[in-house]
């Protein structure tokens, strides 16, 4: 029974790479030195898929990947209904935050919000009851404000250095993020035995890795 995984480059690759590692898999050849997008493991039946993040809830849902590894704010972004998130994975951890020029106040009235995480961006201002205009962008949030494009960004903050180095400062957390490990529904049906297995040997090198 064949299981594909969707990953994707850079670091949630590096971090989640000893966790499957931990669980007996490797993939045959240095994901990092190739162009490839597919790639052999060590185990016959396992192979991996290189993705953009963002595309890895998208081949999950539609059962062109059986498993993943997606970071929860591109989750927060997708329709889930054919999903199961079994795991926390507790790597690539951030918060999604609103950000704005450090120092400025926020217009009464409506706002203009840029950010690439439309849907979390509009249940957060819905939530807070702040009528919210939001402008797509697909990176360097951050030039938003300082253009004049937005008032506020919602974006991912790790250490606040590019926040800080563009004049702006993070406002309220929306989202704990960290990188989840995700199951197709009718995959888990069909090939229960094998992921069910996966599952539980990633769990166990979670707990290893976290020290508990
Ligand atoms: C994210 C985010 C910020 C930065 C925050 O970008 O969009 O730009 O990291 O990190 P910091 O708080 O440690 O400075 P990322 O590098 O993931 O790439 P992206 O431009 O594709 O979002």
């Amino acid at each position: 029974m064949q299981i594909t995984i969707a990953l994707t480059k850079g670091r949630i690759l590096k971090e989640t790479l000893p966790l499957l590692a931990a669980a007996g898999l490797e993939p045959a050849e240095d994901i990092a030195k190739s162009r490839k997008l597919i790639f052999p493991t060590n185990q016959e039946n396992v192979r991996l898929l290189i993705l953009r993040g963002s595309d890895v809830p998208t081949y999950v849902q539609h059962g062109a990947a059986d498993m993943g590894v997606a970071g929860k704010d591109n989750l927060l972004e997708h329709d889930d209904s054919n999903i199961y998130e079994p795991l926390d994975l507790n790597i690539a951890r951030c918060r999604l935050m609103t950000a704005g020029i450090k120092g400025a106040p926020l217009p009464s009235g409506r706002i203009k919000v840029a950010t690439k995480f439309v849907q979390s961006a509009k249940r957060y201002y819905a939530a807070q009851g702040r009528q919210a205009d939001i402008i797509k962008l697909y990176g360097a949030m951050e030039l938003a404000p300082l253009m004049d494009l937005a008032d506020e960004i919602v974006d991912i903050v790790d250490t606040g250095n590019t926040l800080k180095a563009n004049g702006l400062e993070a406002r309220d957390e929306i989202a704990d993020i960290s990188s989840r490990l995700i199951v197709n529904k009718a995959s888990m049906k069909m090939k229960y035995g094998p992921i069910n297995a996966l599952i539980e040997q990633l769990a166990e090198a979670v707990r290893a890795r976290s020290g508990e």
